[in-house]
């Protein structure tokens, strides 16, 4: 009996599969490699000293997916695959929607025919748009997505709780994650974006470790209280912990569950940059600069339903993901290049 992570050798996907295989899972990777490298796996087995089953596999590519599921006897999937790089969706729609949503089409109408009707699946914050409220709960109503990228995950969502109407014998859980970051307390994983980062913590390492001159602090004129962008930033560690949460709770035959995965605090882009230095004891320097387009003042999550129903709780804290984001940057520069 094994657990198939589709976009296994990504950040979280990689992460996920180590907890996983220390939770005593087996585990079957798919992944097209698009966004990852073999390598991010081979270091998973490094550190737990158990063979992870790998699939170089495309989730459009129907026979692929027969072929693992003809050989592996497959209980339950962990959906991570995907693209998610918000600037490239806008300027490559068709990909995304395609990828993002035709991909996970063949793979539960694939899932189906297997008779394997156990399914999480990465959403995100973004599909509240500008939120309603904050602390958000799982209660506050979706919103207006400001990139193609945020449209696949509101899109995929609907697509999923319908199917899960129409046939309850599917138990779908959807986790929206707030702000991933850091790495593993080893330094062996961790997120290895292509080309210059987008997110916060990525760009803030890059600088610190010399490959980037300053940080860009995108608008301190928002209604903050020091004027930058607020996020709830969770430890990809903890992020995986939830996926292992979710699994137990998937063989339980829920149905539909959405549950918001974040730590249910807000740190500033300023915060951020003041506990990396305090933490590492390397300077940021940076720049204050126009607001980014689509960006939005605050959002944090309401945690307590993942606590109650999943028993799960954000156990690390912004020192530690400013650790070992910083552990893992600096023992490797070039991300699995290096
Ligand atoms: P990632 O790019 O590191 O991992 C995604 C993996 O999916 C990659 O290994 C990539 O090669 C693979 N992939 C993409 N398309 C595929 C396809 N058609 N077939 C097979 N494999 C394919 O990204 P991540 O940060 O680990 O994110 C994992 C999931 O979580 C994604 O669905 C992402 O949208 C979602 N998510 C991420 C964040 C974040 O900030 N990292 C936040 C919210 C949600
Ligand atoms: C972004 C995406 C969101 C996606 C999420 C994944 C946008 C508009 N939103 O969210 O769809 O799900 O990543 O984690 O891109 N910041 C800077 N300088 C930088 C980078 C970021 O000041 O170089 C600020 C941003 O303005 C924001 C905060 O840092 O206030 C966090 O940014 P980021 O890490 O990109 O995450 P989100 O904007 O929350």
């Amino acid at each position: 009996m094994s657990i198939l992570v589709t976009g296994g050798a990504g950040y979280i996907g990689s992460h996920t599969v180590l907890e996983l295989q220390n939770a005593g899972y087996d585990v079957v990777v798919a992944d097209n490699l698009s966004n990852s490298s073999r390598t991010s796996l081979e270091r998973v087995r490094d550190i737990t000293g158990k063979e992870i089953t790998f699939y170089e596999a495309d989730i459009l590519d129907r026979d692929a997916l027969r072929n693992i599921f003809a050989k592996e006897k497959i209980t339950a999937c962990i959906h991570f695959a995907g693209l998610k790089s918000v600037g490239e969706s806008v300027a490559k729609p068709l990909e995304y929607y395609q990828n993002n949503i035709a991909g996970t089409l063949v793979l539960v109408d694939e899932m189906k025919r297997q008779g394997i009707k156990n399914i999480i699946f990465s959403s995100s914050a973004t599909i509240y748009g500008d939120p309603a409220f904050v602390p958000i709960t799982e209660e506050c109503p979706k919103g207006i997505c400001t990139n193609p990228y945020g449209w696949t995950k509101s899109m995929l969502e609907q697509i999923l709780i319908d199917m899960q109407t129409a046939d309850p014998e599917w138990n779908v859980i959807i986790l929206r994650y707030f702000n991933p970051v850091g790495a593993h307390e080893s330094g062996m994983i961790g997120e290895d974006p292509n080309g210059l980062p987008n997110n916060l913590m990525p760009f803030i390492s890059q600088v610190a470790v010399g490959k980037l001159p300053e940080l860009s602090v995108f608008g301190d004129d928002y209604d903050t209280p020091d004027g930058t962008g607020v996020r709830d930033y969770i430890h990809v560690v903890d992020l995986a912990d939830g996926h292992v949460k979710a699994l137990k709770k998937v063989s339980e035959n829920v149905g539909l569950k959405i549950y918001n995965l974040g730590t249910g605090t807000g740190y500033s882009v300023l915060e951020m940059v003041k506990n990396f230095e305090s933490v590492t004891g390397v300077k940021v320097p940076y720049a204050i600069k126009a607001r980014r387009p689509g960006d939005i003042a605050a959002c944090y999550a309401n945690a307590d339903k993942a606590k109650a129903e999943l028993s799960w709780e954000a156990k690390f804290g912004i020192k530690e993901m400013c650790a070992d984001a910083w552990n893992w940057q600096s023992k490797n520069p070039n991300g699995y290049g290096s």
